[in-house]
């Protein structure tokens, strides 16, 4: 058996992953030529065109671009109609934008647990959690891979309620066929730096809604309506605005997105053939009718009892010494200081005691279970997704076969 690298033996790997995003020469050309010919902002051609082929790619018949996912998220609560003191249901297994942006809209964000398997929304709880002040249901398609949308929407449709998709994680996902974002009334992405689509910072809202869609237009664009005045201010919104520059980053990698998207499947797929043949490691299942998982991270749990004992952190400081970096990801959302806020300032809020809820399913993934891989490492070469599969199984089989030296 390898020494492993934890213990003075040689790392499996010591190059780099591929660096995220890809500047590429048309890349460059893109933004160069926006700027020679096209307005920087406002009025602008360049996101005119990014809207009309990212609505088109996400099979929606609207889009408008957003200076990022946590604005286009506050804009689509806005223009669903949900007002202080109103419920909006999302996922505590997310990033913190999905919860941030419900308490900037004056709302109060009431959680349901997740499922283990996919790490999403469980829908056999939804129901238990709405309420007659229930206005949103915010699923999210967490690492790219589709919740159950059949299952959400139909218990949505039951009670009337709005679903709004998180899919700032998620470009090109399917379910059922079809792009995921414009299933319920709409949904949002996120184009920040690391994200599959990236122009550094950026988002967009989808929908087939237009009456939606024009509210959005006008929350994110300074309260401003469709055919009013430029000074004519309608409702309370904001300067939420992509500019060109990054509206040209975007066209340019809608290009290749497909391209990455096949790599990603791929080697999603080397990955789980592998990790699955490990015992105490549990690939991420898709639910069956989710047909493309956008692969924006690689998920899977660790079971500490078929390993000794050993916990997880070890097994991310040996498989970190081995050159291939894994780590936890998310804590429960709940947990986070911020939700602690004054019931002076949110008087809605008054008698929620966030930092006290315990969804045992989050609580088991945060703290003893997920492990995540970064998304550059699914944009890798064979010789990269081999690495990373012979890190895993060399560190597990020390963890299996040498308890002693991890005890150490
Ligand atoms: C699930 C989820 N929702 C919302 C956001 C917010 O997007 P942004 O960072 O563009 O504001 C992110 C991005 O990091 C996210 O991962």
């Amino acid at each position: 058996m390898k020494k492993l690298a934890l213990f003075g033996g040689t790392p499996v790997r010591t190059k780099p992953f591929p660096n995220w995003p890809t500047v590429t020469d048309e890349l460059k050309k893109q933004v160069i030529n926006t700027m020679e010919t096209d307005s920087l902002g406002v009025g602008s051609n360049i996101i005119k065109q990014f809207e009309e082929k990212y609505a088109e790619f996400h099979d929606a018949k609207y889009c408008l671009s957003t200076s990022s996912g946590t604005t286009a998220i506050w804009v689509c609560l806005k223009a669903a109609g949900v007002k202080a003191g109103d419920e909006v249901i999302i996922p505590p297994y997310t990033f913190i934008a999905t919860g941030s942006s419900i308490l900037m809209a004056n709302a109060i964000p009431v959680f349901v647990d997740v499922d283990p398997e996919t790490f999403n929304m469980d829908p056999a709880k939804l129901e238990a959690a709405i309420t007659d002040k229930t206005k949103v249901i915010m699923p999210v398609h967490i690492a790219g891979n589709p919740v159950d949308m059949d299952a959400i929407l139909q218990i949505a449709k039951k009670h009337n309620i709005k679903v709004i998709e998180d899919a700032a994680q998620a470009h090109g996902a399917e379910w059922d066929g079809k792009k995921v974002g414009a299933l319920g009334l709409g949904g949002i992405f996120s184009f920040q730096t690391s994200k599959n689509l990236s122009a550094g910072e950026g988002g967009a809202i989808v929908s087939n809604d237009k009456d939606f869609m024009d509210a959005c237009y006008s929350y994110a664009n300074c309260g401003r309506v469709r055919g009013g005045e430029w000074y004519e201010h309608q409702y309370l919104g904001g300067n939420f605005r992509l500019n060109s520059m990054a509206a040209s980053l975007l066209l340019a990698q809608l290009e290749t997105l497909e391209k990455d998207m096949d790599l990603r499947d791929k080697n999603r797929k080397l990955l789980d053939n592998a990790i699955s043949q490990i015992d105490g490691l549990t690939i991420t299942e898709m639910y069956p009718k989710a047909t493309r998982s956008a692969n924006h991270l690689y998920l899977l749990r660790y079971d500490k009892d078929k390993f000794n004992g050993i916990p997880r952190e070890k097994f991310f400081k040996a498989m970190q010494a081995e050159g291939v970096y894994t780590y936890a990801g998310y804590t429960p959302l709940y947990r986070e200081r911020l939700f602690a806020v004054d019931s002076e300032e949110y008087p809605w809020l008054e008698g929620i005691n966030y930092k006290d809820m315990n969804f045992p399913v989050t609580e088991k993934l945060c703290t003893e279970e997920a492990v995540w891989l970064k998304q550059n490492h699914l944009l890798g070469t064979k010789d990269d997704i081999n690495d990373i599969i012979m890190a895993f199984k060399k560190v597990t089989t020390a963890m299996k076969n040498d308890l002693e030296l991890f005890l150490k």
